[in-house]
């Protein structure tokens, strides 16, 4: 039995580092839309209720009924999740003066409530908030203040029932961590013995039991996800699983080559198919993001779905998709803002069932998991990498020779951060070729070439990011080694902007 917390989403952007939060306590939980509680499943510990944009007064506020699981399990709710409670119970929740947001400390609270063991004094919380509780329902008793606001936290006397107006689940809670043990472990009464042993031990025995001897084909990308999907299966199924890894042209340099070989060590079944002449015509002419991204889509559709019916009999897909993608589609309030999903369409056209065993898990977990599947750090620390590849970073239209010189800048900075050991300090680095083209002068001639952006950013998830600040002396040593060795650039610029407003790739 897998013990787990339901994390119920009210559309606030930290649900995920709720869900997070909990799991770095060794729990298990899923997030699941507000109105879609999993009644009948008995492996539930405790609810948590998130954030949300609206507030409890606004039309559109999500609202849904909570008398089948109050009195039945354990619930913490969390700034709305709390207002909503206290709402829907007679209190009353106003506008707050000014919108309160940012830091603040617990001046007074009851020590002797579970929620708050081993919580120091005036510990700081973090805030975020335009609606404030004013008044309680009689039945709730009042935990903890701050200066500003007097119903920090609440308790519905006699019922394992929280509300906190704060954020826990936030860095700048001090002891947030503890506030949430608090109420994962002593209330809800979890075990804490979630791991990516025990993970992998009860993945691969479902694994075994779900695809008996079919056959399964999954697309490689040479990324953590689909890598680390692979090796479990192969610990799941070995042979009867092959894995197909398309080359479309639009890779990093020699990235090819080395993938191939990084999975030969890993014992995988991999067939490599380069079909970069097929992406370049396709491509040619072909300006617009999207459309790219839609062809290249397309493309490896077909590449794919050529290749897997070359092999007898295959009933299954699998994939690499993570948690994250997971939320992002089930999600109440979530806008598109460029398409990500780059195979969409492959299991409706493959008529195949669909088979993705990370589909629960964050990016570090995927990485643990990885780690204890014996994985090579080299594999598992890639930093990610666009599925349409070089395309969305090669500004306007493709050719080989752009790509070409895009390899071999983007070589030059990716080694460098290697060599300067700064690859693992950021989330993702690359190098981006601008479509204009500026005046220099190389020895005693005009030159007139191109420009390369370069962009590394530091981030936890990609949702948002900060432009990484790297050292001048390697920005200037990379700067120098492309111009003086890539023929056809004479222009390094560095891009600080942040996401967002701008996002991480340039398209
Ligand atoms: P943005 O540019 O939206 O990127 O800030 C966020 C993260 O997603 C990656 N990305 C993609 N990944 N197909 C992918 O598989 C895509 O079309 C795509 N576009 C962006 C990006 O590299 C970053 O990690």
């Amino acid at each position: 039995m897998q013990e787990k917390i339901i994390i119920l989403d009210f559309g606030s952007q930290t649900t995920q580092l709720i869900g997070r939060r909990v799991r770095e306590l060794d729990t298990y939980c899923e997030i699941l839309p507000y109105n879609k509680f999993p009644h009948g499943d008995e492996n539930i510990k405790g609810v948590i209720l998130s954030g949300s944009p609206f507030s409890v007064y606004d039309e559109k506020a999500f609202k849904t009924d909570l008398s089948a699981i109050r009195g039945k399990y354990p619930i913490l709710g969390i700034c709305y999740g709390a207002q909503f409670l206290a709402y829907s119970n007679g209190g009353k929740v106003e506008p707050a003066g000014s919108r309160e947001y940012g830091r603040a400390h617990l001046s007074r609270f009851c020590k002797e409530n579970p929620l708050f063991k081993n919580v120091r004094d005036n510990s700081q919380v973090w805030m975020s908030h335009g609606d404030t509780i004013t008044q309680v329902p009689d039945n709730f008793n009042i935990i903890a203040s701050t200066d500003e606001v007097s119903v920090a936290a609440y308790q519905i006397a006699g019922e394992p029932v929280w509300g906190v107006q704060f954020h826990p689940e936030v860095f700048h809670t001090e002891d947030g961590t503890q506030i949430l043990r608090n109420f994962v472990a002593d209330i809800c009464g979890c075990k804490q013995d979630w791991s990516p042993a025990s993970f992998i031990e009860s993945t691969v025995a479902k694994l075994k039991e779900q695809l008996g001897d079919d056959k399964v084909v999954l697309g490689l990308s040479g990324g953590v996800d689909s890598s680390v999907a692979a090796v479990l299966l192969n610990k799941a199924i070995g042979k009867n699983l092959t894995c197909i890894f398309v080359d479309h042209g639009l890779l990093r340099k020699n990235e090819y080559e080395n993938v191939l070989h990084d999975y030969e060590h890993l014992g995988l079944n991999v067939i490599g198919v380069n079909a970069k002449d097929k992406f370049y015509s396709e491509l040619a002419g072909v300006k617009e993001p999207e459309r790219k991204r839609k062809i290249i889509g397309k493309g490896f559709i077909d590449v794919f779905d050529a290749e897997a019916h070359k092999i007898k009999n295959v009933k299954w897909l699998a994939q690499g998709t993570i948690y994250p993608d997971v939320i992002e589609s089930l999600s109440i309030t979530g806008t598109v803002i460029k398409s990500h999903h780059n195979v969409g369409g492959l299991p409706e056209k493959m008529n195949l069932k669909l088979c993705e065993p990370l589909r629960l898990l964050f990016k570090d977990e995927v990485r643990r998991v990885g780690r204890e599947l014996g994985m090579m750090e080299r594999l598992i620390n890639r930093h990610p990498f666009p599925g349409p590849g070089l395309a969305v970073r090669i500004l306007g239209d493709i050719t080989p020779e752009k790509v070409r010189i895009l390899q071999e800048a983007d070589d030059i900075f990716i080694q460098g951060l290697r060599d300067w050991n700064l690859y693992d300090k950021v989330w993702q680095a690359g190098a981006i070729l601008l479509p204009v083209q500026s005046v220099g002068v190389m020895g005693d001639e005009r030159t007139y070439e191109n420009a390369v952006a370069l962009r590394a950013v530091t981030s936890t998830d990609a949702m948002t990011a900060d432009w990484a600040r790297l050292p001048y002396e390697f920005l200037g040593k990379v700067s120098n080694d492309i111009i003086n060795k890539v023929k056809g650039v004479n222009r390094v610029t560095y891009d600080i902007s942040s996401k967002p407003p701008s996002t991480i790739e340039w398209e």
